[in-house]
């Protein structure tokens, strides 16, 4: 068992040396190395995923990543941006299913801004397709026309290959839990949203204990905010799961709070799902326990250790439950602390929870 460790920049450095020391205290036996992405990469190598990374992540069963970009690398050239070193270890790594859980922390309920009744019990997990459709499709560029002005494309493109192998990742998912899933597409407009449901249909046969029911992401959008509680598993494209995982995370209230999968055929690779906040970043503020909650659905999908993986999360709760908080959530805190203190305070859980 292999774990690399690709802490980023700012807050990410933070976040993930938390991460790791919960992951040491759960997971001894695991065997850590180092290594570079995003604009810290970029300082150090010229490129925000160098060859080196991409060496190590070779060698490894997983990857734990904290949060990449910051304003000093924003007009550096497309392909040189931190965000592209993330694309690219998602591609490199061939990570297909982006699993982005949004529960409800009840003693947090008061900091989502939406009502309490609406959202007391939501627990939905969103599939995102992360290595395909309009983020990769080709051709793509902006082009100069002859009068002087540009044409800026891209291209939305799914094959049923890559629709088959996330749907049947949400089916399994779906059988694990309260077996529904809802499919998200555009299917009154798109082609490809078209086969995405045809595609998915088929898929349902080997699945018969789930429920499947296909949704336009218009509707899903405004049903998350109406009623959240209707939603299991969400599949759907790309650019559909970006927006609206980040749509879902606000039900919780706490975009520090939530973890993160992506998860391919041979490795995975977990992050928070919050960015780098270099605004707050070496302050010793920033909330770890998106990083802590991801290390504990690395030991779940990656090493199938659940048990290590439950004790995580129910020390989160507990602490939580304890009115200790960090700053990001400190409405109604007992007890507000920085990001080593919370770390601590995780671990003394996980300890006392034996
Ligand atoms: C995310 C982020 C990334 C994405 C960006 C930073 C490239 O928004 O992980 O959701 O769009 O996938
Ligand atoms: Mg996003």
């Amino acid at each position: 068992m292999k774990v690399l460790v690709l802490p980023g920049d700012g807050i990410g450095q933070e976040v993930t040396e938390s991460a790791v020391t919960v992951l040491k205290e759960v997971a001894p036996g695991i065997e850590l190395a180092y290594g570079l992405i995003g604009g810290s990469a970029y300082e150090e190598a010229g490129n925000p995923l160098p060859d080196e990374t991409i060496t190590k992540v070779d060698a490894c069963d997983a990857v734990l990543m904290g949060a990449v970009g910051g304003e000093k690398w924003d007009n550096l050239e497309h392909n040189l941006r931190p965000e592209a070193g993330l694309l690219r270890i998602r591609q490199v790594m061939g990570v297909y299913a982006n699993l982005r859980p949004a529960r409800i922390f009840r003693p947090l309920l008061v900091a989502s801004t939406l009502k309490e009744e609406v959202i007391d019990g939501v627990d939905m997990i969103i599939v995102r397709e992360l290595i395909g459709g309009i983020y990769f499709g080709e051709p793509r560029g902006i082009d100069r026309l002859e009068d002087g002005t540009y044409r800026g494309y891209n291209t939305l493109i799914y094959t049923t290959a890559e629709i088959e192998r996330i749907a049947r990742q949400a089916f399994a998912i779906a059988l694990g839990r309260r077996k529904k899933l809802t499919s998200v597409d555009k299917a009154n407009v798109l082609e490809s949203s078209r086969l995405w449901r045809n595609v998915v249909d088929g898929v349902s046969k080997d699945f018969p204990d789930v429920s499947l029911e296909h949704m336009y992401v218009d509707n899903c959008a405004m049903q998350i905010i109406r009623e959240p509680r209707q939603f299991d598993v969400v599949v759907t494209q790309n650019l559909f799961g970006d927006i609206l995982s980040d749509e879902a995370s606000m039900i919780t209230g706490s975009l520090g709070m939530l973890p993160s999968a992506s998860i391919g055929d041979k490795q995975a690779l977990y992050e928070p799902v919050h960015g780098s906040a270099p605004d707050i970043a070496g302050k010793d503020i920033a909330n770890p326990i998106g990083a802590i909650l991801s290390v504990a659905m690395m030991l779940r999908y990656s090493f199938g250790m659940t048990d290590a993986s439950r004790r995580v999360e129910d020390a989160v709760d507990r602490v939580l439950a304890k009115g200790i908080r960090t700053k990001d959530i400190s409405y109604g805190a007992q007890e507000v602390v920085g990001t080593k203190r919370m770390t601590e305070y995780i671990v003394q859980e996980i300890r006392e929870g034996n």
